[in-house]
């Protein structure tokens, strides 16, 4: 994996280049290959959701609000927010799901208390942060104890098609391998870590935030 350096050129280029596409982004086939990185969140959620009442769940990079829309409508119990650099995505996300709150955010810096969510999500996004340990490092500090941190993102088995869709993707800096991403987990700090691919171009990995130790 290159070295990596946060650079505010990368994250301007992404605000920038998804306020252009905002308009056009909910375009029905577009948003098919979105929901292949939406399903396996849904499991996860579906499983722990009803014994945990209030809990809170937070999609990072969340776009137009497709993933918070859905889970508005089956999981009324939760409490959502959302966070995103381009403010365009975030006017229709705020239109589409009012009963979530949304705030304009870099994903490297995020102005959100330590151990706050129970869900601590990013889907179809993380090859986008030019900082990967960084925003990984923030998911984690956001998370509560025995919360989850979930990465939805594009993987389609070979080295060289990332290498090629980093060329032709405005503002991707990074896509990783399966192992690389349980690297990254472990790097973090997360435990019980699991990957599933669940479709041919996206595969999710999971990890839970280590309760802290009684002294
Ligand atoms: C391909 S879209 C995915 C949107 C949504 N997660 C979905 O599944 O439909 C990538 C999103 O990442 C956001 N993004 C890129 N870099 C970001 C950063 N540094 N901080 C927060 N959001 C960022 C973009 O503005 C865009 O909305």
């Amino acid at each position: 994996m290159p070295a990596q350096n946060p650079t505010d050129k990368i994250v301007k280029k992404n605000l920038e280049t998804f306020n252009r596409w905002a308009p056009h982004y909910d375009f029905s086939l577009f948003q098919w290959w979105m929901k292949k990185f939406h399903r396996k969140v849904f499991v996860e959620v579906d499983k722990n959701v009803e014994a945990k009442q209030k809990a809170k769940f937070l999609d990072l990079s969340c776009g137009t609000g497709e993933l918070l829309y859905e889970l508005a409508k089956t999981k009324p119990r939760l409490q959502l927010f959302g966070v995103d650099i381009a403010e365009n995505m975030l006017a229709l996300a705020k239109h589409k799901v009012p009963s979530a709150k949304f705030f304009q955010m870099d994903v490297h810096h995020l102005k959100l208390k330590d151990n706050t969510f129970d869900y601590v999500v990013s889907t179809e996004a993380f090859h986008h942060y030019p900082n990967q340990h960084q925003a990984l490092s923030e998911m984690v500090r956001v998370c509560k104890p025995g919360g989850k941190v979930m990465i939805a993102d594009i993987n389609f088995f070979s080295s060289l098609l990332h290498h090629l869709f980093v060329k032709v993707e405005p503002g991707c800096v990074y896509i990783n391998s399966r192992k690389e991403m349980i690297r990254l987990f472990e790097e973090a700090g997360l435990k019980n870590i699991r990957q599933e691919r669940t479709f041919l171009f996206a595969v999710t990995t999971i990890g839970m935030k280590r309760k802290e130790k009684k002294k």
